[in-house]
């Protein structure tokens, strides 16, 4: 007879409980945005990346330790051949009462075609990436985006009754002469926005990742700027990660500040990552991870030594990320990139 599994919850070194797991599905993307990906990107062999039934597997072993919230990211989480079968696999844990949220980050290029099955099954909100509402300048940030299929795609996900929240990387010259207009449009459409500054990860650029600091902009001027036009008053809502909120009361939206490089949030942290290649990342801002995939392939029958290395992996869990301290260079040249770890 196998042994019990040990369900108690997960709990790292400093007494944070895990319930919340970041799933990057494939590292491919249908975009080039300039902030996460070189022009002539080379992605990760398809030999490399976790099967379906493998990602499905080691959410669910999460989910046998008390994990209670999915996010599917990427890359692009849909232009996974495949992505709404794992959806839906993921989706009987939700009716089953054993995970209370699956969520999605995604582009919004394939949003249209899939809000309504990603609906039935069981998602209730998705996180849409867009930097800007002027076409052209969509097209530059994305080098190949079509801002219109996105448009669609956040107008077919409210449609099919999800929550959609924008995420807007805040851009110095690029976009910044936007987020007023960009609240006002949320605002009429219900939307919540948050912004998130760049966050200098992998080597993208030949610079170890830092040329982004040309396009650098402190959220704290972000929102300085903002409360001119807006009344910014404090939320005390708190999702456990990096965002800070505000409710914009005039727009009647809830507005979030995720500011990786300037603010601290480790304390409350919840959470980890799984990426396309099966590499469990303990924190964005560390390059700590474990290697999932050889176990998974040497164990196809028996989840108790994955269980026992989820265990292991999240009680090495670091304290605190490394953005904006002398080590950070090592993260970038350990060449963790964005669209493999997942946003
Ligand atoms: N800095 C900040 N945000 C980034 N994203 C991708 N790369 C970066 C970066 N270097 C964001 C995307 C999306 C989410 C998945 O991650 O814009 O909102
Ligand atoms: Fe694709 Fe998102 Fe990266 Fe843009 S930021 S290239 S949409 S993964």
């Amino acid at each position: 007879m196998a042994d019990a599994i040990d369900a108690s919850p997960l709990v790292d070194g400093f007494g944070r409980a895990i319930r919340y797991v970041r799933v990057s599905v494939t590292d491919r993307c249908d975009l080039r945005c300039m902030y996460c990906m070189s022009e002539d990107m080379s992605f990760v062999p398809r030999s490399e990346v976790l099967t379906l039934e493998e990602l499905e597997r080691v959410c669910s072993a999460f989910i046998a330790l008390g994990v209670r919230k999915l996010r599917l990211t990427g890359g692009e989480p849909l232009v996974r051949r495949g992505a709404m079968t794992l959806v839906r696999a993921l989706g009987r844990h939700l009716a089953a009462g054993s995970l209370d949220e699956l969520a999605l980050t995604t582009n919004g290029t394939r949003l249209a075609h899939h809000a309504a099955e990603l609906a039935e099954a069981g998602v209730r909100r998705v996180n849409v990436s867009l930097d800007t509402l002027d076409p052209g300048r969509f097209r530059a940030i994305t080098r190949r985006g079509r801002l219109d299929r996105v448009l669609d795609g956040i107008a077919a996900a409210q449609d099919a009754g999800l929550t959609v929240k924008l995420n807007c990387v805040a851009l110095k010259g690029v976009n910044e002469d936007e987020f007023d207009r960009l609240v006002g449009w949320c605002g009429d459409r219900g939307l919540d926005l948050t912004f998130i500054e760049v966050m200098p990860l992998g080597d993208i650029d030949g610079s170890g990742g830092f040329s982004r600091a040309d396009q650098f902009l402190p959220l704290s001027e972000v929102r300085e700027r903002l409360a001119r036009r807006w009344t910014l008053v404090p939320d005390a809502y708190h999702s456990g990660g990096p965002a800070r909120y505000v409710r914009v009361a005039e727009a009647g939206i809830r507005l979030g500040f995720i500011t990786p490089l300037s603010g601290s949030f480790c304390d409350s942290c919840n959470r980890v990552r799984l990426t396309a290649t099966g590499s469990l990342a303990l924190c964005l801002g560390r390059a700590e991870s474990v290697e999932l995939a050889p176990l998974l392939r040497a164990c196809p029958a028996s989840d108790q030594p994955l269980i026992a290395a989820l265990r292991a992996a999240v009680a090495r869990k670091p304290e605190a990320h490394e953005f904006g301290t002398a080590r950070c260079p090592a993260l970038a040249a350990a060449g963790r990139l964005m669209n493999l770890t997942g946003g």
